[in-house]
């Protein structure tokens, strides 16, 4: 949620400024600026819009060899030209960019003001730039280090001043910022793929840190001046992996690597010789496995809906009692943290902040907390007591597609891993195994069928509401695909277990309301095809994702969209995939900008 690069070195900063911040788009979108300076003098040029509007009016022969930039979503004030970042002082001196919410920002500022400070945005950022100012005595780093005790909430923040050519500083507290080493040049970004191009060195920066740069090196120290020596990380996702590889779209994109963001999940991690999971990471000894009597999986979004699949499959399968919980919801109601209790936080960008601090809350209250993350190096990853890399590789569009696979691949590999220690024997675990390790193939059996899917889609895409239906580990994948509708091509959608509709929702069917029927080949199959014919008898239109070759639901569906026959337990990940399709060839039928949605960031790092 916001973007933020910094750049010091010998390069025109605004070219690498821009596109630091075209890969950061993803992050935040409604409006953009940079800040670059030279010979004492500092010109910022913002604007509300994309990338590409700030693009075409930074003038081309804009000096400076040093500067920030932002790309926002906004939370403090509208989307217009003076609320975009970056913000400076009264005197024009100092500039900021900042990501985070400032708590205390009303406070600051009246006090500000009645110093004589003018301040000309609407948002809490500003306060930052004025605050700054008021404690700076000649040196940079030190304003920042009195301003950032006073400071109430979060921020990742990088600043600059006219006095001090070449020089930026960073702090952070609760949003992500990490530092890149170049040769002659360094860089500072709330994500690693804004300098990906550049360097693969990068030190990430923790709550309470503040980085000097310049550019031949950098310095961390905390508020109080005491060095921190940091450990230099290597990158390793490559630079094809952030780009669109001939795909029209990030989304298509990352939709169709699933064959192989699957395979990447479970690499490794299939012990054939005793039939189980091997997930290194988890930190646990085996007999503090075995001791865990119940997990809860504590998520938001796409990953929530990851971690229901997971806890129904943990409870039908290894037999521990588990439950999934919404993150933000999590951390304000005083959670018990049972006793033999083994809690999951699952998060694609290891960043969000509902999930975050739940994860603090549980761990405050003595819980120990394991991460399902796909960001190396985010903070989940870094705060939690153990877990597992989903390793899919960059996930850039704004719905999380592949995220969500590699997730349920992770956790059912826990899953087996929990009942082989347990009840499950050595040849129900090698059906397991088998199973898990098909994945690939049958996804891209599911993928090979998109033009089928797509025709669906262009069918249905003109009508305003849709349900999605399912049940057992499928009714969270129902959720999903309401989800991904809505969110990118704006089309009200909404998830219910198939049992439930004739409890309330069934209200709302008549010949308008498209049904989307997830009706897998498992023992819960004729419950479904009877709420099916529920829907029917209303003369509500259906579309059912079925196996292929029963010929029952030719009669009651108006569509199918046909998965391969498959164990039970693989099919969420073989609907998912049609309801991801579905969803997109819907928004790219409607003209939606797929890869970033109105209103939404990918990572959403505020409350
Ligand atoms: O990075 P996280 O997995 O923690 O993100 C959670 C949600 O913000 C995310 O899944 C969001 O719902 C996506 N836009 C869904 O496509």
């Amino acid at each position: 949620m916001c973007g933020i690069v910094g750049y010091c070195g010998v390069k025109q900063a605004s070219e690498v400024l821009l596109e630091g911040l075209k890969r950061l788009e993803y992050r935040g979108y409604d409006s953009a600026g940079i800040c670059v300076g030279e010979g004492g003098c500092l010109t910022t040029v913002k604007c509300k819009g994309k990338i590409r509007e700030l693009r075409s009016i930074v003038p081309v022969d804009l000096k400076g060899t040093y500067g920030i930039g932002h790309t926002r979503w906004a939370t403090h004030g509208e989307v217009n030209d003076q609320n975009a970042h970056p913000h400076s002082d009264c005197s024009g001196n100092i500039s900021i960019v900042h990501n985070g919410i400032i708590e205390n920002y009303s406070v600051l500022k009246e006090k500000l003001q009645s110093d004589g400070h003018v301040f000309k945005s609407d948002t809490d950022s500003e306060v930052i730039a004025h605050l700054v100012s008021s404690l700076y005595t000649g040196d940079l780093e030190k304003a920042v280090k009195l301003a950032a005790p006073l400071l109430k909430g979060t921020y990742g923040i990088a600043c600059v001043h006219a006095d001090e050519p070449g020089v930026i500083i960073g702090a952070r507290n609760g949003s992500p910022l990490v530092l890149g080493i170049g040769n002659d040049e360094m860089f500072l970004a709330s994500d690693v793929t804004a300098m990906m191009s550049y360097t693969r060195q990068a030190v990430y920066l923790e709550d309470g840190e503040i980085v000097r740069i310049d550019a031949h090196g950098y310095t961390t120290s905390d508020v109080t001046d005491r060095a921190i020596t940091k450990k230099i990380e290597h990158i390793d996702w490559e630079l094809q992996e952030i780009e669109k590889g001939g795909f029209p779209t990030y989304m298509e994109k990352e939709i169709f690597e699933q064959p192989l963001s699957v395979e990447r999940a479970m690499k490794g991690r299939l012990d054939k010789e005793i039939a189980t999971g091997h997930l290194g990471g988890l930190n646990m000894t085996s007999s503090e496995l075995l001791n865990v009597e119940r997990v809860k999986l504590v998520a938001t979004g796409t990953s929530y809906h990851a971690a229901m699949v997971a806890a129904y499959l943990l409870e039908t399968v290894a037999r521990i009692p588990s439950t999934a919980e919404l993150s933000s919801e999590v951390r304000y109601k005083n959670p018990v943290v049972e006793r033999n209790a083994l809690h999951f936080v699952i998060s694609q960008s290891g960043e969000t902040a509902d999930t975050l601090y739940a994860m603090r809350e549980l761990q405050r209250k003595g819980a120990r907390v394991l991460g399902i993350c796909n960001v190396v190096g985010s903070t989940i990853p870094r705060e939690s007591d153990g877990g597992v890399y989903i390793h899919s590789g960059p996930e850039i569009a704004v719905a999380s597609t592949k995220a969500f696979t590699s997730q349920l691949t992770a956790l059912y590999l826990f899953t087996l891993l929990m009942a082989r220690m347990r009840h499950l024997s050595f040849e129900a675990g090698s059906r397991i195994l088998e199973a898990i390790e098909s994945l690939p193939g049958l996804i891209a059996q599911v993928l090979s069928n998109a033009d089928a899917i797509k025709t669906v889609a262009h069918k249905y895409c003109a009508h305003g509401n849709f349900l999605f239906l399912g049940r057992g580990l499928n009714y969270p994948v129902a959720l999903e695909g309401a989800l991904k509708l809505k969110e990118i091509s704006y089309i009200h959608a909404e998830g219910y277990s198939a049992a439930e509709i004739k409890h309330g929702p069934i209200a709302l069917i008549n010949e308008e309301t498209p049904s989307m029927f997830l009706v897998p080949d498992d023992r819960l199959r004729d419950k479904v095809i009877t709420s099916m014919k529920e829907v029917k008898a209303r003369k509500g239109k259906i579309i059912a994702l079925a196996v292929n070759g029963h010929g029952d639901i030719d009669e009651i569906a108006d569509d199918i969209i046909y998965v391969p026959k498959a164990n039970d337990i693989l099919y969420p990940f073989l609907m998912v995939v049609p309801l991801q399709l579905f969803a997109y060839y819907c928004a790219r039928k409607l003209g939606r900008d797929v890869d970033q949605p109105r209103n939404l960031a990918k990572s959403v790092t505020v409350e």
